[in-house]
């Protein structure tokens, strides 16, 4: 039985693809803050989910991670769902630093500690929902834009040492645009998907090992626009 673990399946994207894992036969190691929704997956297949319930900004993530992957009995593909981000117009640090605590710093540790195990195993698929405001930077949550970016440009230079490694170690960047969960913030928003929808699409990226792929697919459309638009006008906007 494939083993996996996902951070961040109290809710949203992490949640569904728990679903959608287990209907695939998988043993799944899952995490979040809110222990009774981890508690809910559990209930519903017994067999087929282990939980553990930490912040991962205030625990030690790898220590967490290595007994999970214990008790899962081993690891072959990690997904790391969990990220904040909030309105933060008004430049409030604190906003700012609890966005950085979590999609920077824990983000770190837990790609690192993931891709160190695999590189020693010598296989292993580390998954990481990024977002397609990691592109360009943005007025209305700073940090949160800033944030996706470091993990866009991270997951790529893991996607160059797991090439150096010549071993079936693959590192998925996984780009959604807006998905109605509690994450979707702000007014203006757009081809809004289902986190159903928004899974099943990701699920599907997974399978097939691709290194970079927007949820839901046309988002690529976006990501190319804005790369496109000048500076000039980029700051006016
Ligand atoms: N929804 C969108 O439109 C959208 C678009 C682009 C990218 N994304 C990205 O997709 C990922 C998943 O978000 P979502 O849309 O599924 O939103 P969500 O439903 O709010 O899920 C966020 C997950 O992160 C976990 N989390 C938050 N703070 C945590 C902490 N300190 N320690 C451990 N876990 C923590 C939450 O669990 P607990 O609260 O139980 O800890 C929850 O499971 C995020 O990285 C987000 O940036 C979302």
């Amino acid at each position: 039985m494939n083993k996996a673990i996902i951070i961040g399946a109290t809710s949203g994207i992490g949640n569904e693809l728990a679903k959608i894992l287990v209907q695939n036969g998988y043993i799944v190691g899952i995490t979040g803050r809110r222990k009774t929704e981890l508690l809910k997956l559990k209930n519903s297949h017994p067999n087929n989910y282990v939980i553990s319930s930490f912040d991962c900004t205030s625990e030690n993530n790898s220590k967490k991670l290595s007994e999970l992957t214990d008790q899962i009995g081993g690891l072959d593909l990690l997904i790391l769902s969990s990220g904040t981000g909030d309105l933060n117009e008004d430049l409030d640090f604190e906003t700012e630093h609890k966005t950085n605590l979590l999609n920077v710093n824990a983000f770190t540790e837990i790609v690192d500690w993931t891709f160190n195990y695999f590189k020693k195993q010598e296989n292993g698929h580390l998954v990481a929902i990024s977002s397609i405001a990691g592109i360009r930077g943005g007025r209305i949550a700073p940090a949160y834009n800033a944030s996706k970016a470091y993990q866009i440009n991270y997951l790529e230079g893991l996607r160059q040492k797991a090439t150096k490694t010549k071993k079936p170690i693959y590192v998925t960047d996984i780009r959604p645009g807006f998905v109605d969960t509690d994450m979707a913030k702000g007014e203006g928003q757009f081809w809004v998907a289902t986190k159903e929808k928004a899974s099943r699409q990701i699920f599907g990226i997974i399978k097939r090992k691709k290194g970079v792929g927007y949820v839901t697919k046309r988002w690529w459309i976006i990501a190319k626009l804005l790369r496109l638009i000048p500076n000039g006008i980029y700051k006016k906007m």
